[in-house]
């Protein structure tokens, strides 16, 4: 398979053709989540909470997420990889610039930063410049205390409404995907049929056009389970087969099921 790109995944949206991305964040792992045929892979700063046991993801640095971009980027020959920006370091234009630089340049092909409307200045700087953008929106962990909590977004017609005008604003701010996070299923389908670049959900129902999940919570490795995880070891003897077999499983829509959603 030739290397992913963004117009990849472009074409993908266009044709109805459901994408994959998985978190990983060294070199074996983003190896064999490649070869399982993942057109995406995210080195996600939830590496704080299943690698480095923290409560959240607010502790991990820029220092933490070069070094695993660069230790996946050594081996995800397929995949396209999407790096995350770390809690704290794009708070303005010029700091994310140059944070979301020093991520590019550990050999990622996009960077993910969580939040809406006040990030399209950013955004648009960024793309403008060469450095592709993955919104995210919905439940965003690295406001878990704003929150209160990890708590399902987008449940009031209030907040449903934020989160389509966040994710509009964003898309014309020059964004390349949205990750929405534990929003109701309604709402995903809604804003991955209105937006023209793809949606990547996670707990977000089985209407956006491409799935991501934790590595660690896809293997049944994680402590807890959210409504939305399914333990894709059950029925298998080894790691790869059980990234396959969610590969498979979400090209041909048989997960996430409603089971799997929240109203
Ligand atoms: O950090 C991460 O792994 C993420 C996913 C949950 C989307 O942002």
């Amino acid at each position: 398979m030739a290397k992913v790109t963004i117009s990849t995944l472009g074409k993908m949206k266009d044709t109805g053709e459901k994408f994959v991305c998985i978190t990983a964040y060294d070199a074996t792992f983003a190896r064999i989540i490649s070869e399982a045929g993942a057109e995406t892979i995210l080195v996600g700063d939830s590496l704080g909470m299943v690698l480095q046991g923290h409560d959240s993801t607010i502790p991990v640095t820029m220092d933490h997420m070069v070094y695993h971009t660069e230790c996946v980027c050594r081996a995800a020959t397929q995949s396209l990889v999407i790096a995350d920006m770390p809690f704290m370091t794009y708070t303005t234009p010029d700091q994310a610039m140059e944070n979301a630089t020093r991520l590019m340049q550990a050999g990622a092909q996009m960077v993910k930063m969580e939040g809406g409307t006040w990030l399209s200045g950013t955004i648009s700087k960024l793309v403008e410049r060469g450095i592709p953008v993955c919104a995210h929106l919905g439940l965003t962990p690295q406001s878990v205390n704003t929150f209160g909590g990890f708590k399902v977004q987008g449940r009031t017609p209030k907040e449903a409404k934020s989160i389509l005008a966040d994710a509009v604003e964003i898309k014309d701010a020059g964004a390349s995907l949205l990750v929405l996070e534990c929003v109701p299923a309604n709402l995903a389908g809604d804003i991955s049929r209105k937006l023209d670049i793809p949606v990547i959900g996670i707990g977000a129902g089985p209407g956006t056009d491409a799935q991501v999940l934790v590595m660690h919570d896809l293997l049944g490795l994680s402590g807890h389970t959210a409504r939305f995880v399914q333990n894709f070891m059950e029925g298998q003897t080894t790691i790869q087969g059980a990234l396959q077999s969610f590969v498979q499983a979400v090209k041909a829509g048989e997960y996430p099921t409603e089971e799997h959603s929240y109203t």
